[in-house]
C-alpha cells in the first residue's frame, strides 16, 4: 500500500476524533483547518521547519538552501540553488543519512525509504519517501522553486526529514530505474536540520 493511501486513512481518523466534525456547518476553510488540527493532534506536527545548507561535492559548483515546512499533512519544499549548467535537469532526493562528509557525498547513503518501497515517481506510489521532483535549472543555471508533498513530515512521524540529507544529482531521475532513477553522481549535499 502506498504512502498517500495511508495518509488519507489517517486524515479521516483525525476528523472522526474531532467532536462535531461530521456535523460542522462552517465554511470550507474552517473544515480544512479542523482537519489539519486533527492531523496535528495525531502527529504533533504544526508548522515545523527544517533547513539544509547545501554544499558542492568535489568538482561541483552547486550550492544553496532547501527548506521543508510542514502545515498539517502537507510539507512545502522550497529550493534555492545555484551553479548548474543552464537549462539542465537533475535528480533530487532525501537520502537516508544526515552525513555529507564524503567528497562524493556517498556518505549520505541511499534514498530515504522507511517503508521499503521501490524507487519511483513522486506523483504516484510506489516510490521512496525520499523521491522528489527533478530540478530544472533556468538560463542562469539556478533553481528557485517550491512544491508540496504529502508523504514527508518535519520533526516527528515515520517519514521525518530532520536528520536526513538532501542530494542533488548530475543527471535527471528517470523515475523508474532501481534503486535510484539512474541520476548519476552527486553534485551537492546538505544535512537537514530542524529549526
Ligand atoms: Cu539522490
Ligand atoms: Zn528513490
Amino acid at each position: 500500500m502506498g504512502r498517500s493511501t495511508i495518509r488519507v486513512a489517517l486524515l479521516a481518523a483525525g476528523c472522526a476524533a474531532l467532536a462535531g466534525c461530521q456535523t460542522m456547518r462552517d465554511t470550507a476553510d474552517s473544515v480544512g483547518t479542523a482537519v489539519s488540527n486533527g492531523w496535528d493532534k495525531l502527529w504533533g506536527s504544526s508548522g515545523n521547519v527544517a533547513v539544509a545548507e547545501v554544499k558542492p561535492t568535489q568538482g561541483s559548483t552547486v550550492s544553496g538552501k532547501v527548506e521543508f515546512k510542514q502545515s498539517g499533512s502537507v510539507v512545502r519544499v522550497s529550493v534555492d540553488l545555484t551553479g548548474f549548467a543552464p537549462g539542465s535537469g537533475h535528480g533530487f532526493h532525501v537520502h537516508e543519512r544526515g552525513d555529507c562528509s564524503a567528497p562524493d557525498a556517498m556518505s549520505a547513503g541511499g534514498h530515504f525509504n522507511p517503508e521499503g518501497a521501490a524507487h519511483g515517481s513522486f506523483d504516484h506510489p510506489p516510490h521512496h519517501a525520499g523521491d522528489l521532483p527533478n530540478l530544472k535549472a533556468d538560463d542562469k543555471g539556478q533553481v528557485h522553486t517550491t512544491f508540496e508533498v504529502t508523504y514527508l513530515s518535519v520533526g516527528s512521524g515515520g517519514s521525518d526529514v530532520a536528520g536526513r540529507s538532501v542530494v542533488v544529482h548530475r543527471d535527471a531521475d528517470d523515475y523508474k530505474s532501481q534503486p535510484a532513477g539512474n541520476s548519476g553522481p552527486r553534485l551537492a549535499c546538505g544535512v537537514i536540520v530542524e529549526k
